[in-house]
C-alpha cells in the first residue's frame, strides 16, 4: 500500500479509528502524529468495541507496528492504561508499540490548568475534553516542557518536575485557583510508570525512514479534525495542535515526499463537540434523531455531540487546507430514516454568497446557509456491497456530496462501524 495521512475533514468524529483499522490490513506500520488522549478512537472489530486514545488504531492487527511520535503529547498514565485493556483483551503489544523520545508528557499540572483556564472563563469556555492538551502544547512552545526522553535519567526529570510544579503553583495562586497536587506522592506514581515505559523509547523517525527504505509502507493516523486546527480552524474553539495533513511530516519525523495520499475522512452529516461557530447544526428533532441514530456521544468524554447537516462550505476548504487525494465516506447509514436530507451548498454572509469556508470567526459566525434538499432513501444499506447497490436517491445524495468536494474521488463509502461494512470504491494507489 502507498504511504498515506488519515485526516478528519471536519470537527473531529468523523470516524476516523474505523477507516484507519480497515486500510491498516494492509500496511506495515501506523503512526499518531499529533494530539493526545483527548482523542476517541472507535473500531468495531469481531464483535468487540475498543476505544483508544493514544494508542494507534492499527495495534488490533497482531502482525503490525506502531508508533506514537514526537508530536504526540503523551499522558502515560491513560497510555499505560491502554496497554493494559488490550493485553486484558489478548492483544499484545510487546516488541511492536514504539514511542519517540521527543514526545511530550501531558503531567498532572497540565489537566489541573486546563480545567482551571475552562471554570475562569464561565460561559466563554472552549469546551475541552479536560485532558491538558492546551496546557502541555504551550509548555512544549515555551520551552518548559518535559519529554519522554527526560524519564531516562530520573533525577534530573525529578528536579524539572518539581520545578515546574513551583511555577504552576504560583501561577494558579495568581488566579486564586488552588493547586491541588500531592508532588511527592506524584513524584512516586512517575517513578513506578517510568520502569513500564521505558521499554517502548525509540527514535521513531529513524525506525520510519528505516522502514520506508525496506519498502514498508506507512499510515499515518490523524486525530480531531480540520477545523480544530490551530491555525486553520475555528480559532479559539479549537485544540492545541495542527491536525491537518501537513502535520504528519513535522509530527512524525519524515519528510514530504514519503506522503503519497492524503485521505479525508468525511462523515455523511456534520457533528461538533465543545464550543463554537457551527453554521449548520440542527438544534431539532433532526439533529436529535441524527444523534441517537448515529450513537453521536463523546467517545472521551461522553458528552452529547452537536449534530447538524453536511456541508460542503466546509469541506471545500478541507480539501484544500489537506489536499485531499480521496474521500472516504462514513455514516451514511445514519441517514436511511430521513424523509428530507440537505446539503449545504453555500454561506450567505452579509448579503453576500459565499463558496469556501471564511478564514474569520465572526463571518463563520454570521453564516446562513443556503441548502439544497434531497429526498429521503428510507431502506436499509447494509446489503449494499458497491455503489451500484445504492438505492437511487442514496447514490444521488453522495455523487452530490462528491462532486461539491471539488470531485475528489471517493476511497470506500462506510455503512456501519465493523470493518466489515465498508464499500471499497477507488482502492488507493
Ligand atoms: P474518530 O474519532 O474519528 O475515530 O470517530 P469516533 O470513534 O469518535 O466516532 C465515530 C463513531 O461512529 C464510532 O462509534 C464508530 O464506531 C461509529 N462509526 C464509524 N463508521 C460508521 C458508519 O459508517 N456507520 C455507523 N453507523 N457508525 C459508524
Ligand atoms: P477525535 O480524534 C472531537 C475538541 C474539544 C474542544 C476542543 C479543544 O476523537 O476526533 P482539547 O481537549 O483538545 O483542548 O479541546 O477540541 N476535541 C475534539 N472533538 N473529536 C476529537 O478527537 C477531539 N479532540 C478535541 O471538544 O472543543
Ligand atoms: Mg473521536
Amino acid at each position: 500500500m502507498p504511504n498515506a495521512v488519515i485526516v478528519g475533514t471536519q470537527w473531529g468524529d468523523e470516524g476516523k479509528a474505523k477507516v484507519i483499522d480497515y486500510l491498516s490490513r494492509t500496511c506495515d506500520i501506523v503512526i499518531r502524529f499529533h494530539g493526545g488522549a483527548n482523542a476517541g478512537h472507535t473500531v468495531m472489530a469481531d464483535g468487540r468495541k475498543f476505544i483508544f486514545h493514544l494508542v494507534p488504531s492499527g495495534i488490533m492487527y497482531p502482525e503490525k507496528i506502531c508508533v506514537v511520535s514526537n508530536g504526540v503529547v503523551l499522558d502515560i498514565e491513560q497510555f499505560l492504561k491502554e496497554i493494559d485493556e488490550l493485553t486484558e483483551k489478548q492483544i499484545s503489544v510487546k516488541g511492536r508499540l514504539f514511542v519517540s523520545d521527543l514526545a511530550h508528557l501531558v503531567l498532572p499540572y497540565h489537566k489541573l490548568q486546563d480545567t482551571a483556564s475552562e471554570s475562569a472563563m464561565g460561559s466563554a469556555k472552549i469546551g475541552t475534553t479536560g485532558r491538558g492538551i492546551g496546557p502541555a502544547y504551550a509548555d512544549k512552545a515555551s520551552r518548559t516542557g518535559l519529554r519522554v526522553g527526560d524519564l531516562l535519567e530520573w533525577d534530573s526529570f525529578a528536579e524539572k518536575f518539581r520545578k515546574n510544579c513551583e511555577a504552576k503553583r504560583l501561577l494558579l495562586a495568581a488566579n486564586k485557583q488552588p493547586f491541588e497536587l500531592d508532588v511527592d506522592e506524584s513524584l512516586k506514581q512517575y517513578r513506578s510508570m517510568r520502569d513500564r515505559i521505558l521499554p517502548f523509547i525509540t527514535d521513531t523517525s529513524d525506525l520510519l525512514y528505516s522502514a520506508a527504505q525496506r519498502g514498508k509502507s506507512l499510515l499515518f493516523e490523524g486525530a480531531q479534525g480540520t477545523f480544530l486546527d490551530i491555525d486553520h480552524g475555528t480559532y479559539p474553539f479549537v485544540t492545541s495542535s495542527n491536525t491537518v495533513s501537513g502535520a504528519a511530516c513535522t509530527g512524525a519525523g519524515v519528510g514530504p515526499a514519503q506522503i503519497n495520499h492524503v485521505v479525508g475522512i468525511v462523515k455523511a452529516y456534520t457533528t461538533r463537540v465543545g464550543n463554537g461557530p457551527f453554521p449548520t447544526e440542527q438544534v431539532n428533532a433532526t439533529g436529535e434523531h441524527i444523534r441517537v441514530k448515529g450513537g453521536e456521544f463523546g467517545a472521551t468524554t461522553g458528552r452529547a455531540r452537536r449534530c447538524g447537516w453536511f456541508d460542503s462550505v466546509l469541506l471545500r476548504r478541507s480539501v484544500q487546507l489537506n489536499g485531499l487525494t480521496r474521500l472516504a465516506l462514513t455514516k451514511l447509514d445514519v441517514l436511511s430514516d430521513l424523509d428530507e436530507i440537505k446539503i449545504c451548498t453555500q454561506y450567505e454572509i452579509g448579503g453576500k454568497l459565499v463558496d469556501v469556508f471564511p478564514t474569520s470567526l465572526r463571518q463563520v459566525e454570521q453564516a446562513v446557509p443556503r441548502y439544497e434538499s434531497f429526498p429521503g432513501w428510507k431502506s436499509d444499506l447494509s446489503s449494499c456491497r458497491t455503489l451500484s447497490d445504492l438505492p437511487a436517491n442514496a447514490l444521488r445524495y453522495v455523487k452530490r456530496l462528491q462532486e461539491l468536494c471539488y470531485g475528489v474521488p471517493l476511497l470506500l463509502v462506510s455503512l456501519g462501524p465493523d470493518r466489515l461494512q465498508t464499500m471499497e470504491v477507488e482502492p488507493l494507489n
